[in-house]
């Protein structure tokens, strides 16, 4: 029988995790092989999913990509849990909801934005669940995400736009400006980013920005931690973010609102930490 919680302290009976780790196959990460693993492989599949299934929602994407009535471990706060995958995907947007939720206006029409939004998992279902009457806007570089994106268009209010980490290229026309921007395991396929990165989010006038990423950076103090920094050296994921987060705070173009680190990952080796940040007053224009 699975053991429902596990404290992360526990290594001995984690070991089952490791040696899963073991098993799998790595490739480099580079724009070739991250177009590959998403735009061919993935959301191909997704596409031709929706294609052939004239009732589409993101519900039923969501179950065909994650297969909600199987059941996984995950981590949360320390912890390795064994719940349903349905029950883990309504947790994590949870917790996208309630740190945007900070950052919501009261009474206008706020513009959300995720970059690296995949097939929109995660913007569709947080306008779906907590952001009705707002905006919201998807952004990716694969073809096939922004084909599936502008197919659920038809379901959902969204806009849907081009953007590119690698090239730093955006369709910034349709970014308004004052939105509250996220990215949510996007950022880390880059394995060492340039600072233009923060200037690439800094040039889109955010009002706020919200990584919800792997950061190499915060997998310390514990030795589970360990793993998790393999695991991202294993996958050749970022290891420089924060440090280039915290060089631009150093140098006043940006404030670091909030990091709470390693809170959640439905891979147990990979947990997000939440950092957000904005830009300082009066060097918006200045780039
Ligand atoms: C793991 S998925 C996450 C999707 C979504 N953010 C979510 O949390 O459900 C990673 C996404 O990032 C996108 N991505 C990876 N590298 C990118 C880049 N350089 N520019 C834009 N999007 C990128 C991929 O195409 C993919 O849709």
């Amino acid at each position: 029988m699975k053991k429902s919680k596990i404290s992360i302290k526990k290594i001995n009976d984690l070991v089952f995790l490791f040696k899963d780790l073991k098993k799998k196959t790595f490739f480099r990460k580079n724009k070739f092989n991250v177009l590959r693993e998403f735009d061919e492989e993935k959301y191909s599949s997704i596409t031709d999913h929706v294609k052939k299934n004239k009732k589409f929602s993101i519900k039923l994407l969501d179950d065909f990509v994650l297969k909600f009535k199987k059941s996984k471990y995950y981590f949360y706060k320390d912890n390795i849990f064994f719940g349903k995958i349905l029950k883990i995907h309504k947790k994590n947007l949870k917790i996208h909801a309630s740190h945007i939720k900070k950052f919501i206006i009261p009474s206008t029409k706020n513009n959300i934005v995720e970059l690296g939004a995949g097939y929109g998992s995660k913007i569709i279902n947080l306008k779906k669940e907590y952001f009705k009457v707002h905006n919201v806007h998807a952004f990716d570089f694969s073809k096939n995400s922004l084909k599936i994106l502008n197919f659920l268009k038809k379901k959902i209010k969204i806009n849907v736009g081009y953007c590119d980490f690698y090239s730093l290229k955006i369709n910034k026309k349709i970014v308004p400006k004052n939105s509250i921007i996220f990215t949510s395991y996007a950022l880390h396929y880059i394995p060492n980013h340039k600072e233009k990165i923060i200037d690439f989010f800094i040039n889109l006038e955010p009002r706020i920005v919200i990584f919800f990423e792997p950061f190499y950076e915060n997998y310390k103090g514990k030795k589970y931690f360990s793993y998790c920094r393999n695991y991202i050296k294993q996958n050749n994921y970022n290891k420089n973010l924060l440090k280039i987060l915290k060089n631009y705070q150093k140098k006043q173009k940006i404030k670091i609102v909030r990091i709470e680190k390693n809170v959640f990952g439905i891979n147990p080796l990979l947990p997000y930490s939440v950092v957000v940040w904005k830009v300082e007053k009066g060097k918006t224009k200045s780039l």
